[in-house]
Order: structure tokens, then C-alpha cells, then sequence
């Protein structure tokens, strides 16, 4: 097996990360994700089995996939994670990480690390009960803090992803960006996108990433960037003295297309080159035809040497409207 890295798209952007969402199932209703009745779940027939995805992960590693984030939905609902994660932990060569609302945490931390899987992005978009019930929906603050500090002790390398919605959170910017003084976590403060199930689009984004550092300058003048990797998504900065960072993605401005390496997989099994599109293949059906691991190489390659540039011509490539949910899309 090789371990270059095999594909590319059209762009000459080196494909090596792979989002592959195991579920569109959420146990939280966040207002920037969904409707408050949820979305219309799909049977678990129409999603891709564990047996699919681990094949489609052991054959995108061999085209090159270095790092796989597992999302959702809510990862931790679909039953056999645990189990799924113990068969990934065995490929070589692949970071495994997580983005997860924290709900159900708790009584996977330890299997979690003996796995090795130590990255794990948190939803957590206020440090307030009141308003993260406002956001969410649900009752979960407790939970979610608590799994937050057990992950901390542990050792675990902790995101936070705060969506900034406008009349909503911004009260918790300037708690957040302090929560790191203490606690060596990333805070990352995100442009909330139109992935919310409802066809509803603001006009203008009114917490752009611009507008959020500012906002975090009127009480941290002295916040230093630091550089930002190749590939991913969030600027990054530091309060000098603080423990942990504070990043801002421009999720909706889409500033990082560039070096844009991202392959998605939803649960219903459709490849996202971006984002922004419509799903541009159905993997699920195709697998279901019987194709050899050969042919799902030649095809990945064909797919991302047709890639939009970046995120709006994506967007405007799509059939319709963006009237999608995140928790199918992964994020
Ligand atoms: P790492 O860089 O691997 O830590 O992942 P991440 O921060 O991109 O992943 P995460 O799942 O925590 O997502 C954080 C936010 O970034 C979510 O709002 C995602 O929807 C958004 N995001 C992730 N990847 C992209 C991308 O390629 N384009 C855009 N526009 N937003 C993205
Ligand atoms: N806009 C921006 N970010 C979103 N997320 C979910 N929905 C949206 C949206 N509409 C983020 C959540 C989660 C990540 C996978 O995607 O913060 O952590
Ligand atoms: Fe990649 Fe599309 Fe996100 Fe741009 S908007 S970074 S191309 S997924």
C-alpha cells in the first residue's frame, strides 16, 4: 500500500481529509440546524452501513486520506460507533477525530483513548444554561459541561464550536474568548451558515468573522494572531498569559477555499466536494452495485477533477436552494 497522496482535484488541492457523517440523527434541536420538530429522519436502510463506510475509508486511506473526522447528526446515537471506531483505529496512518454535542460522552472517554482518539470538537455555543436551552432546545447544559471538564483532565485535545447568532449568543463571545484563561481548550467562534432545514436565508450576515474580532478586541486589544495551518478552516488567536486559543471561522465568507482538502460523505452516502453543493454522487447506490475497490478509486478521482473552485461557485451550482439540515450534511 502507498502512502503518497493520490489525489488531487483540478485546483492541484491535495485531497487528505475525510468528513464522514455516520448518522443524520441529533438528540439536540439547535435552531441553526433544524426545526424545532426536528427533521424527517431517514430509514436506517437509506444510510450507509458501518460495513460501507469502513470500506470507503480504508479505500479513500489508500488514495491518500490521512485524517477522517467523524460527524453526524449526532455521532454517539447511531448504535455500533464504539465498535466502528475500534475497526478504524486499526487502518494506518489515519488521525481519527470527532465532532460530537457532548451529550452522550461520558461512558466512552476512556475507550476513546485507549482507541488513540484524542481530538474532539465540542458543540457548545453558550456557557449558560438558560441560553444554551434557548439554542438547543433541550435540557443538556449539565451534561455537556461536565463531559467538557472530564475531557479537559483527560487530557483530550477539546475544540469548542460556538455558532454566533445574532439576538441570540453574542453575550457569550467575551465569556468564551475567557474561558480560555483556564482552560487549554480552542474556543472557535463560527458564521452561522444556512443549513438549518428551513429555506431560510438572512440577507446579510450580521456576526461576520470580522465583526466578531472586532467585538473580542473591545476587551482583548492585546490578542495575538498565530498562524493557521494549511487546510484548515479557523483563524486562529491568543490572549498572551491565557491557556488555551481562540479561533473564528469564516464558515459563511468562505476566506479558506484555497486549500480547501476536504472529502464529504453524508450518512445517506452522497460525496459533497464542497460544502455548499448538493451532494454530487451517490457512493450508496454505487457501492450497492458491486463495484470493485479499484473502480471506487477511479471514480473519487473523476469526482474531484470536476471540483468548483470554492464555495460560491459551488453554491451556484446547486439544482435549488440550500434547504438542507447540518445534522445530514455533518458540517
Ligand atoms: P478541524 O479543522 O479538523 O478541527 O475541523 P473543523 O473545525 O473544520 O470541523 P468541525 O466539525 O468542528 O466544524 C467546525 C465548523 O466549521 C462547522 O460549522 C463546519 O460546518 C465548518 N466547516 C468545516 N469544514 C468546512 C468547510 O470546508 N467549509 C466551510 N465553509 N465550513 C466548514
Ligand atoms: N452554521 C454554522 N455552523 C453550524 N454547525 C451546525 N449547523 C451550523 C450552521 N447552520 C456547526 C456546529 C457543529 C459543527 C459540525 O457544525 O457547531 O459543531
Ligand atoms: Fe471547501 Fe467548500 Fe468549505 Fe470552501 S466552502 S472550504 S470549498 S467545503
Amino acid at each position: 500500500m502507498t502512502n503518497l497522496p493520490l489525489l488531487f482535484d483540478n485546483h492541484g488541492r491535495e485531497m487528505s481529509y475525510l468528513r464522514l457523517a455516520v448518522t443524520d440523527r441529533c438528540n439536540l434541536r439547535c435552531t441553526y440546524c433544524m426545526p424545532a420538530e426536528g427533521i424527517a429522519y431517514l430509514p436506517q436502510k437509506k444510510l450507509l452501513s458501518w460495513e460501507e463506510m469502513l470500506r470507503i475509508v480504508h479505500v479513500l486511506n489508500q488514495l491518500g486520506i490521512r485524517k477522517v473526522r467523524i460527524t453526524g447528526g449526532e455521532p454517539f446515537v447511531r448504535p455500533g460507533l464504539m465498535d466502528f471506531l475500534q475497526e478504524l483505529a486499526k487502518i494506518e496512518n489515519l488521525e481519527i477525530c470527532l465532532t460530537t454535542n457532548g451529550v452522550l460522552l461520558e461512558n466512552h472517554l476512556d475507550s476513546l483513548l485507549n482507541l488513540g482518539i484524542k481530538n474532539v470538537n465540542l458543540s457548545l455555543d453558550s456557557l449558560d444554561s438558560e441560553r444554551f436551552f434557548k439554542i438547543t432546545r433541550r435540557n443538556d447544559f449539565d451534561q455537556v459541561y461536565r463531559n467538557l471538564m472530564r475531557m479537559i483532565e483527560a487530557n483530550f485535545i477539546v475544540k469548542l464550536n460556538a455558532v454566533v447568532m445574532h439576538g441570540m449568543n453574542e453575550t457569550d463571545i467575551l465569556p468564551l474568548v475567557n474561558f480560555t484563561e483556564k482552560h487549554p481548550v480552542s474556543v472557535r467562534f463560527i458564521e452561522e451558515m444556512p443549513f438549518n432545514g428551513s429555506g431560510l436565508v438572512e440577507e446579510k450576515l450580521f456576526w461576520d468573522y470580522r465583526r466578531i474580532l472586532s467585538h473580542i478586541k473591545t476587551e482583548f486589544p492585546h490578542i495575538e494572531e498565530v498562524p493557521m495551518a494549511y487546510g484548515e478552516t479557523s483563524k486562529n488567536y491568543h490572549v498572551p498569559g491565557f491557556m488555551g486559543d481562540v479561533g473564528i471561522i469564516a464558515a459563511f465568507s468562505r476566506t479558506f477555499c484555497g486549500s480547501c482538502n476536504r472529502i464529504r460523505v453524508t450518512s445517506l452516502g452522497q460525496v459533497k466536494t464542497c460544502l455548499y453543493d448538493d451532494g454530487v454522487f451517490d457512493l450508496k447506490e454505487y457501492l450497492r452495485l458491486g463495484v470493485s475497490d479499484e473502480d471506487l478509486k477511479n471514480t473519487m478521482i473523476k469526482i474531484f477533477g470536476e471540483r468548483p473552485k470554492d464555495g460560491f461557485e459551488a453554491e451556484n451550482n446547486r439544482k435549488g436552494v440550500i434547504n438542507e439540515s447540518m445534522t445530514s450534511i455533518g458540517g
